[in-house]
């Protein structure tokens, strides 16, 4: 197991001090499930990491936007990072504060920027010049200035998965490195903004602090080229990316990431910078579990199936990414294992959630597939006419319903018919 939050007691997985199977039995299946005492030790990793330093964490909310989640950081001081104004609207209605949010995301629509100036965000992550200009004009008809630091494409090589690395040229996020001095200029002359950092995010399950310090090099070359134009930049904010141990990855502990990259900024000689994290995933990730029911067992000439009631519909990433996520059992069997690959009901060869598994199951069993707490939930969807599945959060030894399972009416409650 990645995390204790998630172990065994004699041969029964465990989440904190409740049994999965009990939380399978009482709230149905396929069912998200999330362990308070993990969110909280991950945030604590990253604020202890931060402390006596100006240094805050901006908690990725796309990465798992559920209230109770965002409550349980808003509690323990976070800020939020957000990318559009639902997301907004969540970490507002999860008792968290404008004030502490950064708005990030390639395009933000006028309304977007008009919510999220009234509500007072902290800063405006500006990924181009037609947003600047867009943002200027928003302010300007609000009476305000707006806080902005522009995203720079810093061309670092992450080293992740194509579809989730965002620093390279050529992917569509940032202002290309080589535009960004001008680009600050033509901010800074804009009367409705007010320029106060600069922020690059380079990928997602990033696993080596090297692409970082790259990064900050290149973001604090730039820093001291702006301040040396009559600028200044009072943060700079690093993003997320921060990976998690899925199968065999061995990304740094949070705690020694934070604290690398502090001291790289110190050694540059900008100690006294601030600092924004925009961590998603590593907060996340191995704090939450998918516990689904196997519905049937398929032998077959070239492969087993375990076909299962989750589906690519609650959790998309193996079928988006070929993202791996272990996969248990929630009650241990004896019996010897085969290979089985653990599909979903949904009619796509496409839906599939680990293949290849050495599993002991017989049809009926429960399994739990880990690592599910990051971009689980929040990129299910309703294909196949699939309600989505229930979120719980355990506290302890109490487990809490944070989301009610979707009905079936639910799904197409504002759809109509045509009247002949
Ligand atoms: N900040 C910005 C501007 C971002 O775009 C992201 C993620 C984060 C922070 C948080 O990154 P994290 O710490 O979670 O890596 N759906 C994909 C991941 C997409 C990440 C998008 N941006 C997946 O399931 O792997």
């Amino acid at each position: 197991m990645n995390d204790s939050a998630f172990h065994y007691v004699d041969g029964a997985l465990h989440v904190e001090g409740v049994p999965a199977a009990s939380l399978a039995e009482q709230f149905g299946t396929p069912l998200y499930v999330y362990s308070r005492d993990a969110l909280t030790r991950a945030y604590r990793a990253y604020a202890d990491a931060c402390a006596g330093r100006k240094a805050t964490v901006h908690v990725a909310v796309k990465a798992n936007s559920n209230l109770a989640v965002l409550n349980v950081f808003a509690r323990l001081g976070a800020g939020f990072d957000i990318v559009s104004s639902g997301e907004l609207a969540r970490v507002l209605a999860a008792g968290g504060k404008a004030s502490y949010t950064v708005f990030s995301g390639v395009g933000k629509s006028a309304a977007e920027m008009r919510e999220a100036l009234e509500a007072g965000v902290k800063c405006f992550n500006v990924e181009s010049i037609p947003e600047l200009h867009a943002l200027n004009e928003v302010a300007k008809s609000l009476g305000k200035k707006a806080p902005v630091s522009l995203r720079v494409n810093p061309d670092v090589d992450a080293k992740t998965h194509p579809y989730i690395s965002t620093g390279l040229k050529s992917n569509k996020f940032g202002v290309a490195f080589g535009d960004a001095r001008a680009t600050y200029r033509e901010a800074h002359d804009m009367a409705n903004l007010d320029v106060v950092g600069i922020d690059c995010h380079i990928g997602s399950q990033i696993t080596e602090v090297s692409p970082y310090l790259d990064a900050v090099d290149k973001l604090l070359d730039l820093v001291e080229q702006i301040e040396s134009d009559g600028m200044s930049i009072r943060h700079v904010d690093v993003g997320g990316g921060l990976g998690i141990t899925y199968d065999d990855e061995t990304p740094p502990d949070i705690g020694d990431f934070v604290r690398t990259l502090l001291a790289h900024f110190e050694k540059r000689g900008h100690g006294q910078r601030e600092v924004y994290f925009e961590p998603g995933r590593s907060l996340v990730g191995n704090a939450g579990v998918l516990l689904t029911r196997v519905e049937y067992l398929k032998p077959g000439e070239e492969k087993n199936f375990a076909i299962v009631d989750a589906a690519m519909n609650d959790l998309a990433r193996p079928a988006m990414y070929e993202a791996f996520h272990r996969i248990v059992p929630v009650i241990e069997r004896k019996a010897s294992a085969r290979l089985y690959d653990v599909v979903g009901p949904v009619c796509e060869s496409g839906d599939w959630l680990g293949r290849d598994r050495e599993l002991a199951v017989e049809q009926g069993d429960l399994l739990a597939i880990l690592s599910a707490g990051a971009y689980g939930f929040v990129m299910s969807s309703n294909y196949n006419t699939r309600a989505r599945a229930a979120e719980i959060m355990v506290d302890g030894e109490r487990a809490r319903v944070v989301r009610e399972r979707e009905e079936v009416k639910q799904l197409f409650a504002s759809e109509s018919i045509l009247p002949d």
